[in-house]
């Protein structure tokens, strides 16, 4: 599908600008009618488990297809947060390999969840961002023999910053250790292929780049690794079959079901399945190019104006946002907001976020509106 095709399927685009992916995607016409069939199948059908269970199926062969993965390596959890404490006690620290490497861009939920394992005698290190940027060489050399799992987003939710994934990834595993690649800020308009990404877990949500709504995240697991302890945070649908109904027997599934827990968010899977159906029906190597071209403007265009970048300048070090210090972000946003335009403050950065839905037409908007702002703020 091409870029104008494809902004047709989301109505906002009708009065207004949306430029917050990196919070919430625009809703679809596709997952508008596929939450209303999920309304329809409750209230005619009563209780269409087995209908339901097959959407939730569907939005995992979704995201399967996304990241060029199979299908019975992806667990569908809850939220990412769920997906990080699966990953992380499935490590054994206390076997000469204790620490946890991070960095300070790391989205807040996630680097809690490596906190956490502090008990169980996970050290946890941070690499520190200069001037937004993580470098890779700070990375690497946070990198040794005692190092369990390597934590690296795809792109940094506070400023777009986007990892250099692979270059990390092959030195841990040169060391022994683990990656796990928080794909969320990503996932849907980044390229993910894990068959060449050198990770051993992909996480992302459903709700952001993916289009759909919150209540649903993945959980891809490196085929063939050497799980740690059975999950303490369980529940019947990571058993072998859950629906054999047997109470004393703690079963779990030979695939990455085993880290699933109680029943799915079901209306998410809905709405998780239809907005990557339509991400699927592009090819997301154009996606990129798209976004990559939309945020080369902008990025220009905001500093003609006299807005300085949180986001990097680099095209190379760039994820599908373009950030601006603002002293006073939550302001700005309103003054955008109140102009149908909408973007995403964080502390004293707006960010900007780029889809395959945007067009020139957006940035045109948001730039005049943001140089208005300037002028009405200014005397
Ligand atoms: C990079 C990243 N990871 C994770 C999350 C959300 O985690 P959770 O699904 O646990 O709320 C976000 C949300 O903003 C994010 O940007």
């Amino acid at each position: 599908m091409k870029a104008e095709a494809f902004r047709k399927h989301f109505p906002i685009f009708r009065d207004s600008v949306h430029l917050c992916s990196c919070s919430e995607g625009a809703l679809s016409d596709r997952v508008i009618v596929a939450m209303s069939e999920f309304m329809t199948s409750w209230r005619t059908q009563a209780a269409p488990w087995e209908s339901w269970m097959e959407e939730v199926d569907r939005a995992r062969q979704q995201f399967a297809r996304l990241i060029r993965a199979d299908e019975k390596d992806v667990a569908v959890v809850s939220c990412a947060s769920e997906g990080a404490f699966h990953v992380a006690w499935d490590q054994d620290f206390t076997k000469g390999r204790s620490v946890i490497v991070t960095n300070d861009l790391e989205f807040p939920s996630v680097a809690h969840v490596w906190l956490a394992a502090r008990p169980r005698g996970a050290d946890v290190r941070f690499v520190m961002q200069h001037n937004g940027v993580v470098a890779l060489e700070d990375y690497i050399n946070a990198i040794n023999e005692r190092v369990a799992l390597v934590s690296v987003p795809l792109v940094s939710y506070a400023n777009g910053f986007r990892f250099p994934v692979e270059d990390i990834a092959k030195v841990a595993h040169k060391y022994g250790a683990r990656v796990v690649v928080d794909a969320y800020q990503g996932a849907g308009v980044i390229p993910i292929d894990v068959n060449t990404l050198h990770a051993d877990y992909v996480i992302s949500g459903s709700l952001k780049y993916l289009l759909g709504s919150p209540g649903m995240a993945f959980l891809w697991v490196r085929p063939g690794i050497v799980h740690g302890e059975d999950p303490a945070l369980t529940g019947w649908f990571a058993r072998s079959n859950p629906f054999a109904f047997t109470p004393r027997v703690l079963d779990y599934a030979a695939d990455a079901r085993r880290f699933q827990t109680g029943t799915p968010a079901i209306p998410a899977a809905f709405a998780a399945a239809a907005g990557m159906s339509l991400i699927n029906e592009t090819d997301v190597h154009h996606v990129f190019t798209h976004i990559s071209a939309l945020a080369d403007t902008l990025q220009e265009r905001v500093q003609a104006e006299g807005y300085h970048l949180y986001s990097p300048d680099q095209r190379d070090q760039r994820g599908p946002q373009v950030t601006v210090w603002a002293d006073n972000a939550e302001h700005l946003s309103d003054y955008l907001r109140k102009r149908n335009i909408f973007v995403s403050p964080r502390g004293k950065a707006v960010r900007m976020s780029l889809h395959f839905y945007n067009n020139e037409e957006d940035i045109e908007q948001v730039v005049r509106t943001l140089a208005d702002y300037r002028n009405s703020t200014r005397d």
